[in-house]
């Protein structure tokens, strides 16, 4: 709406129209670090394009790019990163999304399928899922896992993890091991179990041990669908990005094989993109249900009462929900 006249403006369907532009910018300027060279110092066209080995017209038509999009400021020809770019998009600091920009914007899946695959329903390439130990995992999950980091310190403020003293963990897709790196660090008699394919156990491995406590990260490799998670053992599981590449009725499954390996009393923590109950909101959860339509056969984002209604036939008595400062929600099952 055009504020002054009270007519629709046209202003938001340019910026959703060209939206690939914006996400290319991003993408390209993280590719050759430019937030991280003008972080050190680097606020002038000549410098930037020094420091990152770019064309002189290459590096003007990306800073105009960023000072457009309002990730970098513009004063008197010099240029520096706004707040949020300097948070999120320099390389090294813990919130750094730069990685998941790359990762989006590579692909899978491919955009340009949308339209024939909202015709068919289907997707046009076998879902990342189905295949066992797909490459696809080792280039997301290290990108993804800044995306976990609010929900991980959410869900350990809520359980009291820090001060629980013994406690077992179980972390079924665990990707990364970001639960494992953030929950294992504050509480050091914690241990944990990560069932993932072989091949980002590997990482998880490596990532789990430069965090400083991969002596207590135990890994197994496998199908979490066909993988025995056990009876009874663990005080805290999580289900982290994982509900919605997953068919109701496989959710259904996992959420009854988490009931059985938790002790009486312990937590399920699912975390994820939920929506609204009349699928009404949030955005984020509703925009990403396109990429589960083009990368899966059954998933979607799933709504709060769907969580409920599985969690509760799988033996849970009681389901709350958290949101948390991603756009994903935490969901407690007890
Ligand atoms: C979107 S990532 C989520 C990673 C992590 N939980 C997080 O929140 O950052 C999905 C993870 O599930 C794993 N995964 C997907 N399908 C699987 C399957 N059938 N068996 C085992 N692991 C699977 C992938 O390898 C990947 O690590």
């Amino acid at each position: 709406m055009n504020q002054a006249s009270g007519q629709p403006s046209p202003e938001r369907i340019m910026q959703i129209a060209t939206g690939n532009w914006a996400q290319s910018i991003l993408a390209t300027s993280a590719i050759h670090s430019l937030f991280n060279h003008l972080e050190a110092g680097a606020d002038t066209p000549e410098q930037v394009s020094k420091t990152a080995g770019l064309s002189p017209r290459g590096t003007q038509a990306l800073l105009d790019g960023l000072v457009g999009l309002g990730l970098v400021e513009s004063r008197d020809g010099l240029y520096r990163n706004s707040p949020e770019a300097s948070a999120f998009l320099v390389e090294g600091k813990p919130g750094y999304l730069g990685g998941f920009a790359q990762v989006v914007f590579a692909g899978p899946p491919n955009r340009a399928d949308l339209p024939e695959v909202a015709r068919t329903g289907v997707p046009v390439t076998p879902e990342p899922a189905d295949l066992p130990e797909n490459p696809f995992w080792e280039q997301l999950v290290p990108a993804i896992a800044p995306l976990s980091v609010p929900s991980a310190l959410a869900a350990a403020e809520h359980l009291g993890l820090a001060t629980t003293g013994p406690v077992s963990i179980l972390d079924v897709g665990g990707g990364s091991g970001i639960y494992s790196s953030v929950w294992l660090a504050m509480n050091p008699q914690a241990r944990s179990t990560q069932i993932d394919w072989a091949n980002v156990n590997r990482i998880a491995t490596r990532l789990v041990a430069e965090h400083g406590v991969g002596d207590r990260f135990h890994t197994t490799d496998g199908d979490f669908h066909t993988t025995d998670f056990g009876t009874d053992l663990y005080d805290v599981a999580v289900y982290s990005h994982i509900a919605h590449q997953e068919s109701p009725a496989d959710n259904q499954a996992v959420f009854t094989k988490f009931r059985q390996a938790l002790k009486p009393g312990g937590t399920l923590v699912v975390n994820d993109f939920v929506v609204e109950d009349d699928r009404s909101g949030p955005p984020f959860p509703l925009i990403f249900h396109t990429t589960m339509l083009l990368q899966t056969t059954q998933g979607s984002t799933w709504t709060r009462n769907d969580y409920r209604t599985w969690l509760t036939d799988a033996g849970f008595t009681d389901v709350t929900f958290q949101p948390t400062a991603s756009p994903a929600t935490l969901v407690y099952a007890r």
